[in-house]
């Protein structure tokens, strides 16, 4: 059986988005952004921070895969690809949560080819404990223990990503 219990409430995360959404905003004013949504992790934080970010922007995804179960596999597979030309264009890429970064160092490599003016990352989680590549995070929410969170699009096997909080999931013998 899988428990959970409460690591982030809705309240944390929603005032967590509007802190990031603000810097974005600030940083990025006279620009205009391409926002890409890491999926399938990041679709709740991405529709709630793009609601929030005020400078003109386009939205793209991404579908990516690297997890087996609780551990990263180190493969990542990009199973369908962006639309937008980034070429020229100020990236922010939105994932859910760093853990060993290679998804995100594989992804920022990739958009680089296609000469974009700028590629950012904007992650809501980040475990650091388990880094393996020193990939830059440009914005973070939280720093959480080295434990596997599920909710707010974060899922085990493709469960729990509709709770509106983040928990901790253990499995109870
Ligand atoms: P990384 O390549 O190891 O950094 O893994 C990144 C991806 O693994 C994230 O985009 C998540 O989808 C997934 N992931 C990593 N840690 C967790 C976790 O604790 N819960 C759910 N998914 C996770
Ligand atoms: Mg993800």
């Amino acid at each position: 059986m899988i428990t959970g219990k409460p690591l982030l409430s809705v309240e944390q995360i929603q005032k967590k988005v509007a802190e990031l959404a603000l810097r974005i905003s600030r940083d990025y004013q006279d620009r205009e952004l391409v926002a890409v949504c890491i999926l399938k992790g990041a679709f709740m934080f991405f529709s709630d921070i793009v609601k929030r970010i005020e400078v003109p922007l386009k939205v793209d995804f991404l579908l990516v895969s690297s997890y087996v179960k609780t551990s990263s596999s180190g493969e990542i597979k990009v199973m369908c690809n962006m639309r937008e030309d980034i070429a020229g264009k100020d990236v922010l890429l939105i994932e859910d949560i760093a853990d060993t970064g290679l998804t995100l160092q594989h992804l920022k490599d990739q958009l680089f080819m296609q000469n974009p003016a700028s590629v950012r990352i904007c992650a809501l989680l980040n475990k650091q404990a388990r880094r393996k590549v020193d990939v830059g995070l440009d914005y973070i929410g939280f720093d959480i223990p080295d434990e596997y969170v599920v909710g707010y699009g974060l899922d085990y096997e493709g469960r729990f990503r509709n709770l509106p909080y983040i928990a901790i999931c253990k499995e109870k013998r």
